[in-house]
């Protein structure tokens, strides 16, 4: 794996209670179970079970969420993700997550989003740039050089995040729209930009357009999730509002194809995600592969790297060996993904350079 690691990485596509670490989730699992709260003998082994239908993954999200939903869980888990994400080489990361709203532990969406910034600054094995105002003095924030890496304060690694609040498909209009609020008022802190996102057999697309259309209005970015189900009227409902990506793409007919392709939509491709939700029955009819081929944007991504055991430099290497990819094409497809990424032309340009210096070193 050691290539696929070395390689700098964007990743664009990844929820945050999906990313969860293993390890991570059954000890929180275990104090619950200790605590009375849940049964863990009947929980390990959901968490432990790999392959799941979407149904199964849903259900285990709502199990996840239950575990993991307390305000020092959510800044635990997000500075964990980062540092997981960093280690791998990402160097530019776009975290997606629902805000929620739990009364009996006093939580809102908003000290939901605060937890998870908070999970941000705590991030110590990585600088993290994530306030798009304030990106050359960030460093400041997170990583006051302590006495031991004060010799290498300079040399530190450093990746680029930023958030993006998903409206799930459960919710009313109203929460929808709160949700896009939330995400207006927190722009300085990173967040540009909305998902749609939960599961994909719930809910109506009139009931989120609302809030979707006053996001875009206001200059949030909009990715959606599209075609995880055959759903033609939705799919083409989707595509006709022209978010600046989607994810999946999976049910789509040839006329879907066929806008998709001529409006230039990137696509956020999950590869083991669409495999182990058995979306798509194998990878050689992906079509990632056709995509590829016509040279539509696209970038790979994980979706959920806990509950898929999977990591950004195995899509690479699954992607690249389904395709028969040499290393300078593998590259390029990384690099490329710096096009679609919702940050202004400085970080494109510092995330270019990155590349280009990474090259030499990667044998290319
Ligand atoms: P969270 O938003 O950080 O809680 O991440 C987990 C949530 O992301 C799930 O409850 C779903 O709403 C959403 N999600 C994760 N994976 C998928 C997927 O494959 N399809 C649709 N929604 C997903
Ligand atoms: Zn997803």
């Amino acid at each position: 794996m050691e290539w696929w690691v070395s390689l700098p990485k964007v990743e664009l596509h990844a929820h945050l209670n999906g990313s969860i670490r293993h390890s991570t989730l059954l000890e929180l699992a275990q104090a619950l179970g200790e605590k009375g709260v849940i049964d863990f003998s009947e929980v390990e082994h959901v968490i432990l079970k790999n392959d799941r239908s979407f149904r199964e993954v849903f259900k285990l999200f709502d199990l996840i969420h239950i575990i993991t939903t307390d305000h020092a869980t959510v800044t635990r888990i997000t500075k964990e993700v980062i540092e997981d994400f960093a280690s791998e080489n990402v160097v530019y990361l776009e975290l997606r997550t629902t805000p929620k709203r739990n009364d009996s532990i006093g939580m809102s969406k908003r000290s939901y989003v605060e937890a998870v910034i908070k999970g941000l600054r705590a991030v110590s094995s990585v600088d993290v740039a994530f306030m798009p105002d304030n990106e050359n003095s960030i460093n400041l924030v997170n990583s006051l050089p302590t006495t031991n890496d004060k010799c290498n304060v300079n040399t530190r690694k450093r990746i680029f995040v930023r958030l993006l609040l998903s409206i799930d498909r459960r919710e009313t209009t109203a929460a929808a729209m709160e949700t896009v609020m939330l995400a207006l008022e927190m722009r300085h802190l990173g967040v540009v930009g909305i998902d749609l996102s939960g599961n994909p057999v719930v809910g109506e697309w009139t009931t989120y357009l609302p809030a979707l259309k006053f996001a875009r209005e206001q200059g949030l970015y909009i990715t959606l999730h599209c075609g995880e189900v055959p759903n033609s009227l939705e799919i083409q409902n989707m595509l006709d509002f022209l978010p600046q990506r989607i994810g999946h793409a999976i049910f789509l007919d040839e006329q879907d194809w066929r806008k998709l392709k001529s409006d230039k939509i990137p696509v956020e491709i999950c590869l083991t995600s669409n495999l182990r939700t058995m979306s798509v029955p194998s990878i050689d009819v992906h079509h990632f592969v056709d995509l590829y081929n016509a040279k539509h944007p696209l970038v790979l991504c994980t979706d959920d790297s806990g509950v898929f055991s999977t990591s950004l430099s195995n899509e690479y290497k699954i992607a690249a060996t389904s395709l028969g990819l040499g290393k300078k094409e593998v590259f390029e497809l990384s690099k490329n993904s710096i096009e679609f990424v919702f940050a202004d032309s400085g970080v494109k340009e510092e995330l270019r350079k990155n590349f280009d210096s990474a090259a030499k070193s990667l044998d290319l």
